[in-house]
């Protein structure tokens, strides 16, 4: 067992790619996404543009995309509400929980907000916990991608030492 990915409508192709190739290359064989921004729907239903865009995955995934099940989740509150490990938000937040000094445990749902608004406030009730990446120069927060690689190598080196 490991931890689990939830993407949170991300907004840009690139960057869903990069969360599901660090998802395989830690292990995860499934990711989570609400893709309200339609990013897995090829731009029409031929099937020229099916394959163009599985052909696309693949090639942005670096073949990632072979080894990890993507999971669309239409229902967010149910499936909040069903899962049964604890649900840790990764937020632009100061006063969240410092990534570091953080222990992470077997099934813990990590969530990546999107790249323009983050999560939304509504969510932010139905979660257990949140983190937070210090910075330690004046840019005021990551891209989501590279968020994701960092919360998901510190989460598996925190169960690891655990
Ligand atoms: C570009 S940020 C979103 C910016 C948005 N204006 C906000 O304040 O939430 C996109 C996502 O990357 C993640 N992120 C970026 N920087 C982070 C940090 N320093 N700590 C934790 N998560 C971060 C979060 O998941 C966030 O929702």
């Amino acid at each position: 067992m490991s931890v689990n990915l939830l993407l949170h409508s991300p907004q840009y192709r690139p960057n869903l790619s990069s969360m599901i190739r660090s998802a395989e290359f830690y292990g995860l064989t499934k990711v989570y996404i609400i893709d309200a921004n339609n990013l897995l729907r090829p731009p029409s239903e031929s099937k020229k543009a099916r394959a163009e865009m599985e052909k696309m995955a693949r090639v942005w995934t670096a073949g990632a995309i072979e080894f990890v099940e993507i999971i669309k989740i239409e229902d967010l509150k149910l499936f909040l509400a069903e899962y049964e490990g604890r649900k840790i938000a990764t937020l632009v937040d100061e006063s969240a929980r410092n990534l570091n000094e953080f222990q992470f445990q077997e099934g813990d749902l990590l969530i990546m907000g999107s790249e323009k608004e983050g999560l939304p406030e509504e969510v932010l009730p139905l979660l257990d916990q949140a983190v937070y990446i210090p910075a330690l120069g004046h840019t005021p927060c990551l891209n989501v991608a590279v968020t994701c690689g960092i919360v998901l190598h510190q989460a598996l080196k925190s169960i690891a030492e655990k």
